[in-house]
């Protein structure tokens, strides 16, 4: 019994991530067992509500007056000391440089001061190893659908974990679309949420949406033809009552979805792959995930969806990417920059 607690002891890696690419200035500690021993997410909705998005600056600002805070509660929750970690993890790309800056200099501080490995993560690659170290998590090859307020793209993961994106948006993100349109239509941002639930009660049918790309064969995306769409019907003051709005928003949920799940399963057919994983804000919408799951029992494709909690931003998805670094010695330099933009081709670019 001695034996065996040693050995737990000896292999058990706790990692402290922070994740302040946008609007969340998140905490988390998880164990090499994928335990999460905390989970702190400070949302500021509130100090960019009135602006109907994101304004950087006061973004920054917010997660300089909170990062300790969440700091302090992240250990406390895990009842640990700062001493007892055993690596510092930070978003240091890509994102809004000001708030990533926050995030990966205090992870510096901290690792300098109780003298720990740093390890540097790339958001694209948090949110496809959200579910890491989970017992469901599929086994590379993969397939990953990446689907938030910054970004759609669809990746290749290798055996190796080497990711490679084989689509993205060429304009519009999904989650962007969800946001602009919500903001039209008077809700507040961010609106995917909303939408979600207001298509709930409404009739898909009653507004036509032309399926975007049809006739090309890519797997990228766009989303400006439907934002224009959705715009026109808005501006006609056809989407003025109550029933209105909520077919409107099915409507519009009904064609990103469908759209999403299309490229999606041609891309899992053309790649010869036969797992999926599925992360990015976006995921938590209710009706992909439903397509998402008649779909993969239909071809057999071995579906991950992480939990409507880990779709949307956070620092245990930080965490866990940082364990696969860990666990192959990818560390980095305390003098590692941080970049507003960077290929997920280039993440190696943040092991130094
Ligand atoms: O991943 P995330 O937290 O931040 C980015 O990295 O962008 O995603 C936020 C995005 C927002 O655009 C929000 O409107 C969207 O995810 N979102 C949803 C839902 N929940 C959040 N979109 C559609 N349906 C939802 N249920
Ligand atoms: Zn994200």
């Amino acid at each position: 019994m001695a034996l065996c607690l040693y050995t737990v002891a000896i292999f058990m890696t706790k990692i402290i991530a922070f994740e302040t690419s946008c609007d969340d200035t998140a905490v988390a500690i998880v164990d090499s067992d994928g335990t999460i021993c905390s989970d702190v997410i400070y949302s500021q909705i509130k100090e960019h509500l009135e602006f109907g998005g994101v304004v950087p600056e006061i973004g920054s600002r917010a997660h300089i007056e909170q990062i300790t805070f969440c700091t302090k509660e992240a250990l406390s929750k895990a009842n640990l000391a700062a001493k007892d970690v055993d690596a510092v993890a930070a978003t240091f790309a890509p994102g809004l440089l000001g708030p990533l800056l926050v995030g990966s200099q205090f992870a510096k501080g901290f690792a300098l001061a109780n003298n720990k490995p740093l390890i540097a993560v790339h958001h694209i690659e948090g949110h496809i190893l959200a579910g890491y170290l989970d017992k469901n998590f599929p086994k590379p090859p993969f397939l990953s659908l990446i689907v938030s307020g910054g970004h759609t793209a669809l990746y290749l993961c290798d055996e190796e974990y080497k990711i490679k994106t084989i689509g993205h948006t060429l304009d519009d993100a999904a989650g962007e679309a969800f946001d602009k349109i919500g903001r039209k239509l008077g809700l507040t941002y961010p609106s995917g949420k909303q939408i979600d639930t207001l298509a709930s009660l409404g009739d898909k049918e009653k507004f036509f949406f032309p399926m975007p790309m049809k006739d090309t064969e890519c797997f990228n995306f766009s989303f400006s033809g439907l934002k224009t769409k959705a715009l026109t019907y808005i501006n006609q003051n056809l989407v003025i009552s109550e029933q209105e709005r909520a077919d409107f928003c099915a409507s519009f949920r009904e064609i990103i979805c469908t759209f999403l799940t299309k490229k999606t399963f041609n891309a899992l057919k053309k790649y010869k792959v036969n797992s999926l994983v599925v992360g990015g804000g976006v995921a938590a919408n209710s009706r992909l995930r439903d397509f998402l799951e008649f779909e993969a029992k239909k071809n057999e494709i071995n579906l991950f969806l992480p939990p409507l909690r880990f779709c949307t931003d956070n620092a245990v998805m930080i965490a866990k990417a940082a364990h696969l670094k860990f666990s192959k010695k990818h560390f980095t330099s305390l003098k590692q920059e941080t970049f507003a933009t960077l290929d997920i081709e280039k993440k190696d670019v943040l092991t130094s």
